[in-house]
């Protein structure tokens, strides 16, 4: 079932930097710099009452956002995160809905701690979809 919106990721250079705002503007409370190494990213995350925007910064040469970086060199909106109650059960579910699930569908731990997947932008409208085991 489709839950809470997670988080918001907003893909750029210099994560730290780029949150800066948020505290020194809103007085929004900003979490200390993450490295991801299996994910390719360096994350930080701004909370706000209802969600989290989660700054993502390359980590590495095979990072998954460099790409997306040479498009859009001053940052921009990388994908958006939905909690869901059974990961596994909305996997089979969205792939036989006909969604495509990146990778080789097995879930990864993400930035919380909880398995993770990635589904394709084309089957949702242009945008890039993580879904997280609530
Ligand atoms: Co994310």
């Amino acid at each position: 079932m489709l839950g809470r919106l997670n988080h918001v990721a907003i893909a750029v250079k210099d994560a730290e930097k780029a949150a800066k705002i948020y505290g020194a503007g809103f007085g929004a409370e900003i979490s200390p710099a993450v490295p991801l190494p299996e994910h390719g990213v360096i994350t930080v995350f701004v909370t706000l009452p209802n969600t989290k925007i989660e700054f993502i910064q390359p980590l590495g040469e095979e990072s998954p956002i460099a790409k997306f970086l040479e498009r859009n060199a001053d940052g921009g909106i990388h994908h958006i995160c939905y909690e869901v109650s059974d990961i596994i059960a909305s996997r089979d579910t969205l792939v036989r809905e006909g969604a495509r699930v990146l990778g080789d569908g097995t879930p990864r731990i993400g930035a919380h701690g909880k398995p993770v997947l990635f589904l394709h932008p084309k089957d949702f409208s242009g945008a890039l979809v993580e879904i997280e085991q609530a």
